[in-house]
């Protein structure tokens, strides 16, 4: 799907369908005038007749003759004054599935009138563009699906000359964030039989073969050894499949900026291991590298856009399974970074190979560490499907990744990594237990990760309710790449410590 802007005006523009914002009360702004003035009044009459109000989000298609336009799809656009950016959003996605079922080689987007609180005509662009961009995903790797038919060409309406500069920014952005959550979904999606630990380390060398901005490194199991990385291995212990560590590296700034780090949860699936989890819903567990699925997602969309940032993924990918030598409750294991870690619980994973992984961050004198994990059930109790949950040790750090997430709509709420918590962690056998209890759980696992985070600003992001659909439209969401996108975008990088 091409993505063009023209400021041409609506009863010039040939095109298949021209879409069309209708405001509460039926009312047509002035392209929709324009458009009903041109195909003799039959929009109003459409209108008149009463099946659509003009809510946020309605559709309806009509044929229209004498008119540039073959159609023109109307939809809701709420009250005149304006729209919250939630809302454009939903009208956004109700466009994308309504053009979806219509058999159009293109579609003009006249939408960027629409009044969208703190929000510009590139937001608006880039916001249908991104819908529209993200419904042509279609899973197909190991079924037969018969092709989504879509609109090749979408142009997107300018305001005037002085707009089509930062649209057409706009929209090659929505390409290429696009194709990195596309990118992100079908990771996610991917059985746990085709998508293994080693998978992934194939999917990031052929990562770095497309971008050739991407370095890639992969550790094995013996290397991570060395690195005494024993809290991975001991999840790994009981899978035929062995670990891989992977080590994506862009560096689009200057040398003298510090890199953002991202670290993915790559559980390719997770079994529980000896804390076996009940067999319902356990197909889903192969979600469990969501995490690790939006760092290469994000790597993708960043080194696509070419932004002058530097930027580190790293991956800790590896299946969580009930094997022989797999490890017991009350093992007790010896981190990288010298801590003990009584496992009383198999299950709580994530932070085992998180916590060796984010020791590994630090050897790339990084600015921020981000982590992203399908972390906790807990965090699904406490915040639902709606936002990603946000832990930090440094406010300021947590506000940027909110915003961020609020402009892309891929949003994110706070919660506390206070002190008080830490003593859930206690055990009489080592440095600390590897579960909290069930009070506060998404909490808890966010203060297991902070203990291995003392010198870093750092964030952590419970994507446990975001990351895939249960259901009906079960399936990898591909989030949160639009909000990890948009945070690498915006940051602004300290300059690296002089070396001593
Ligand atoms: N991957 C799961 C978390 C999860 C569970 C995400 C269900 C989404 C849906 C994680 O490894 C896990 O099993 N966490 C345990 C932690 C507990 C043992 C302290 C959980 O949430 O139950
Ligand atoms: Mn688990
Ligand atoms: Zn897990």
């Amino acid at each position: 799907m091409d993505f063009t802007c023209s400021s041409l005006k609506i009863e010039a523009r040939r095109t298949n369908c021209a879409v069309v914002a209708v405001h509460e009360g039926r009312r047509l702004d002035d392209d929709g005038k324009r458009a009903d003035a041109a195909c003799g009044k039959l929009l109003s009459q459409v209108l008149r007749r009463g099946d659509i109000s003009g809510k946020v989000g309605e559709t309806l298609s009509v044929h229209v003759a004498g008119f540039a336009a073959d159609r023109v799809l109307l939809i809701g656009a709420g009250p005149a004054k304006g729209v919250t950016p939630v809302a454009y959003r939903k009208m956004a996605a109700s466009v994308a599935s309504a053009l979806a079922k219509m058999n159009v080689k293109d579609a003009c987007v006249y939408l960027q009138q629409v009044e969208v609180e703190d929000r510009d005509a590139a937001w608006k662009a880039g916001t249908v563009a991104g819908a529209l961009a993200d419904s042509t995903y279609s899973y197909t790797a190991t079924r037969k699906a018969s092709p989504r038919r879509h609109a090749k060409t979408i142009i997107f309406a300018s305001g005037g000359r002085a707009q089509t500069k930062p649209i057409q920014a706009a929209l090659s952005e929505a390409s290429a964030l696009a194709s990195g959550v596309a990118a992100a979904k079908e990771l996610g999606n991917l059985p746990g039989n085709v998508c293994t630990p080693g998978y992934l380390a194939s999917q990031a060398r052929a990562l770095g073969k497309a971008e050739p901005s991407i370095k890639v490194k992969v550790l094995n199991e013996a290397e991570m050894k060395r690195l005494g990385m024993n809290t991975l291995l001991a999840v790994s212990a009981g899978s035929a499949q062995p670990a891989k560590l992977i080590t994506m590296e862009y560096y689009g700034g200057a040398t003298e900026r510090r890199p953002v780090v991202l670290v993915g949860k790559g559980v390719t699936f997770d079994t529980g291991g000896i804390s076996l989890k009940p067999g319902a819903t356990m197909d889903e567990m192969k979600f469990d590298m969501c995490g690790a699925a939006s760092v290469f997602g994000t790597m993708r969309a960043v080194a696509q856009m070419g932004l002058p940032v530097n930027l580190v993924g790293i991956v800790a990918a590896t299946e969580n399974m009930p094997g022989g030598s797999a490890t017991k409750p009350g093992d007790v294991v010896t981190s990288m970074s010298g801590q003990t870690v009584e496992i009383l619980n198999t299950d709580a994973e994530g932070r085992l190979i998180l916590c060796d992984a984010l020791t590994y961050a630090e050897r790339f004198d990084p600015d921020v560490i981000v982590d992203i994990a399908t972390l906790t059930g807990a965090c699904v109790v406490a915040l639902g499907n709606i936002p990603t949950g946000v832990f930090s040790n440094h406010d300021p750090l947590a506000h940027d990744l909110i915003a961020a997430g609020e402009y892309t709509g891929d949003r994110g709420w706070q919660m506390p990594v206070w002190d008080e918590y830490q003593d859930q962690l206690n055990s009489n056998f080592a440095d600390m237990a590897n579960i909290g209890g069930r009070a506060g759980g998404a909490i808890t696992a966010a203060c297991f990760l902070a203990r291995f985070v003392t010198k870093q600003r750092w964030a952590h992001l419970d994507i446990a309710g975001t990351a895939w659909h249960s259901g009906a439209k079960k399936g990898a969401t591909g989030r949160p790449v639009p909000l990890l996108t948009e945070f690498v975008k915006r940051h602004k990088a300290r300059r690296k410590q002089s070396k001593r």
